[in-house]
């Protein structure tokens, strides 16, 4: 292109602007998620009014509040205008009062018990962005807040379930401290307890997750069986590319990416699309 020099010069120095402030801006950015989430702090909780902390307990708030005035159980926070508000652990202290000292056949306590067994929820749509992960993290934490053990498995690559809970992956999480450890087939193997978190819930711990898919293809293949496509898909920046323009990697031509991208990502494609092209065969009695 024959450009004037003095516009070469100008976009030259656009570039350069540019530059610069997306690195002051990524800087930033990391500095401020530094301050609000620390390495390594426990993300913190809020109080709870006194009317909330009776609904998750189930009494009513008068009553909660006579128990207040009347110094038993826990013993809230209290504004110089009368509010009162618990932490969650004071929740659960409440609730353990309330059922040390309930009427024969009243509980409080509500997570399960004797021969009760252990309830697995899963959270499940086939569709994208359908608040699944919203879902399960309010599922979770309001069973936590009105008593019951709550353990969340985070088994999404994208781990965002517990980046919620305070563990943001690439800082909080390090190598063999998610599921993936307790569920490989080799020496390093650990226990599940041991990968178990507390989060800011009392009553809900984490297991986190930190995304490679191919751990989560050897899980769930270890569950699934042969239920479970052997190639797996990878994530491409020729596919997210392509969709800009809705187009599918099929449509656009190899000369408008990277070579090796498109060339990782097709493989990849293909080999998966290939393997359902031979399952659908041998529904058919091919050979
Ligand atoms: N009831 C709701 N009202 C309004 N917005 C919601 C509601 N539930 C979820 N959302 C919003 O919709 C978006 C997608 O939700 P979410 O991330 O939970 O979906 P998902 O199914 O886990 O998505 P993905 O398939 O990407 O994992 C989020 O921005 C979330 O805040
Ligand atoms: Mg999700």
């Amino acid at each position: 292109m024959n450009m004037a020099p003095q516009i070469e010069k100008a976009i030259s120095d656009v570039d350069q602007l540019i530059i610069g402030q997306a690195q002051e801006l990524s800087d930033k950015l990391k500095q401020h998620r530094l301050e609000m989430f620390p390495p390594r702090a426990l993300k913190g909780l809020r109080e709870f009014q006194l009317a909330e902390v009776a609904r998750f307990l189930g009494v009513t708030s008068g009553y909660l509040r006579n128990l207040s005035l009347e110094g038993k159980g826990a013993l809230p926070q209290v504004t110089p205008s009368g509010r009162r508000s618990y932490t969650a652990e004071q929740m659960e202290e409440m609730r353990s009062f309330l059922e040390h000292n309930a009427r024969a056949g009243t509980h409080y306590m509500r997570h399960r018990q004797g021969s009760e067994h252990l309830q697995v929820v899963a959270v499940v749509n086939f569709k994208g962005g359908s608040g699944k992960t919203t879902s399960a993290a309010h599922l979770a934490q309001h069973l936590a807040l009105t008593g019951h053990r709550v353990l969340a498995v985070d088994l999404d690559p994208q781990a965002s379930l517990s980046a919620i809970h305070g563990f943001q992956p690439e800082f909080d999480v390090n190598e063999n401290e998610t599921l993936y450890a307790a569920i490989r087939y080799d020496d390093q193997r650990r226990p599940l307890s041991e990968i178990i978190r507390p989060t800011n819930f009392p009553n809900l711990h984490l297991v986190p997750q930190d995304g490679p898919q191919t751990q989560m293809v050897a899980f769930m293949r270890s569950m699934f069986k042969n239920h479970v496509l052997t190639n797996p898909m990878l994530r491409s920046v020729a596919i997210s590319d392509a969709a800009m323009t809705n187009q599918t990697l099929y449509e656009v031509e190899r000369r408008q990416f990277t070579r090796a991208t498109y060339d990782r990502a097709m493989e990849a494609m293909d080999a998966v699309n290939d393997e359902i092209g031979d399952l659908i065969h041998k529904a058919w009695g091919r050979k």
